[in-house]
């Protein structure tokens, strides 16, 4: 089966090396692979937790988008678009919302990181902290669950949040799967090397701690002016030089190759002034960053061509979202009314001897490679043959609706092939879902 690799960016700050490096690079990196299916995104809703200016909301989205474009993304290939063009994220946060601990919640890191500092600042504990925050996770979790995804590019900080997704996929799968899972658990994928990319001031690079080098805004100049801020040590020129421990070093590292790498060390023991080698590092960016420069202009000049790639985004992702989450609002009893629940409400002996002689459904794989199910009756009558599906879970969420809705599904079946006809086989499929309610 294909891996989904899915990560998102916060759009509330301008693009940073931070982001280039532990997101973006490795993120199109994986989408290369040909063995993976990627959904990259801007986190819209998650900025909305951040900043309560419109115009920067506006400005970041744009940025953040021609970023991932300029970057390499390609959007034929990868799925692309806005958390808030997908109406099924908010609504998958509110299912998952209420299996959610709370004592959870109270435990994540940004919402402690609040409280503590309202603490040490004499404050109500909760000064300041809007729910938003205190969910912040659960809306995370929706992000990644929506599309089943396996592999979570991030960095290091947000560990903890991929964490908390697996936690309420598998209270969710236990309370609602009926032993089979409905979502998949993701893992995090962080790129050790970059996980925590430091800023000016030696801390990690963030929009919060103000100590970033933009990626492409401002141009090479504003690069060359930023570098020219990495905090170093007093040493001149001439004196030996500590690399490990160095920021300056450390942003060299995760842009040049290992011998630029070893090179650069042995410069910096052997005297290298730190202005000399400010101009190194914004060599080696350059080398990466500056080919890619035109195209993130030229994006940032045509808003409306960035919009068009995220509308068709949406569709392609909501083309997954929406029948996923159909099947979600029935698993946890949000069903179409239909008569044969009020009768399996109240068993009757008929019903106890009808699925004493249940059909059953039969899921295999023929030849060529599809996969099948057919449904069969108690004395072996050939009531249902499905098509073939690309994947088997395509074809065992179709024995689920079946199971669930009974004829009611049929309708929506791609093709229908009842060869003992009809009337046969919705009575089988009363009887099943009679069984199943019982
Ligand atoms: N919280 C992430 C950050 O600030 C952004 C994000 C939102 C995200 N939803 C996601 C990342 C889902 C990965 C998967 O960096």
């Amino acid at each position: 089966m294909k891996q989904r690799v899915l990560t998102g960016i916060t759009t509330s700050g301008t693009p940073h090396l931070g982001n280039y490096v532990g997101a973006i690079r490795p993120a199109i990196a994986a989408s290369r692979e040909p063995e993976v299916q990627s959904f990259f995104f801007l986190a819209d809703y998650h900025a909305l937790i951040k900043c309560d200016d419109p115009a920067r909301i506006e400005r970041s989205r744009l940025e953040i988008a021609a970023t991932w474009l300029a970057s390499g993304l390609d959007p034929q290939r990868v799925c692309f678009y806005r958390q808030s063009d997908i109406p099924e994220t908010p609504e998958l946060t509110w299912l998952l919302t209420c299996v959610t601990a709370k004592g959870q919640m109270n435990r994540a890191h940004a919402y402690k990181a609040a409280l503590e500092a309202n603490l040490d600042a004499g404050e109500d504990a909760d000064a300041g902290i809007t729910m938003g925050l205190y969910s912040y996770p659960i809306l995370m979790a929706a992000d990644i669950l929506l599309f089943n995804a396996h592999r979570v590019p991030v960095g290091r900080d947000q560990a903890q949040h991929i964490e908390m997704a697996r936690d309420v996929a598998q209270r969710f799968n236990h309370l609602f799967g009926q032993g089979h899972d409905l979502f998949v658990l993701p893992k995090a994928d962080i790129e050790e090397a970059v996980a925590l990319l430091p800023g000016l001031d030696g801390r990690k690079m963030s929009k919060s701690y103000d100590n970033i080098i933009p990626l492409f805004e401002g141009g090479s100049r504003a690069l060359k002016e930023a570098v020219a801020r990495i905090v170093t040590d007093s040493r001149a020129p001439g004196e030996p030089k500590e690399p490990e421990g160095s920021a300056l070093v450390a942003i060299h590292d995760v842009f040049a190759n290992a011998e630029e790498r070893a090179a650069f060390r042995a410069e910096l023991r052997g005297g290298l002034g730190w202005g000399a080698a400010k101009e190194r590092l914004v060599d080696v960016i350059e080398q990466q960053i500056g080919p890619l420069r035109d195209q993130y202009a030229d994006l940032m000049a045509h808003p409306e061509q960035i919009e068009e790639i995220l509308q068709a985004g949406a569709s392609k992702a909501r083309a997954v979202a929406k029948p996923f989450l159909e099947s979600l609002r029935r698993a946890v009893g949000l069903r179409p009314m239909r008569a044969s629940l009020q009768q399996a409400a109240m068993p009757t002996a008929e019903a106890a001897d009808s699925a004493a002689a249940t059909p059953v459904f039969k899921q295999y794989r023929e030849s060529d490679g599809r996969f099948y199910f057919k449904l069969v009756s108690a004395d072996g009558e050939l009531l249902l043959q499905s098509e073939g599906f690309a994947e088997g879970r395509e074809a065992g969420a179709w024995i689920k609706r079946l199971k669930t809705e009974g004829a009611a599904a049929l309708a929506d079946l791609p093709a229908l092939n009842a060869p003992a006809g009809r009337p046969a086989l919705e009575q089988a499929l009363a009887a099943l879902v009679a069984a199943q309610d019982a």
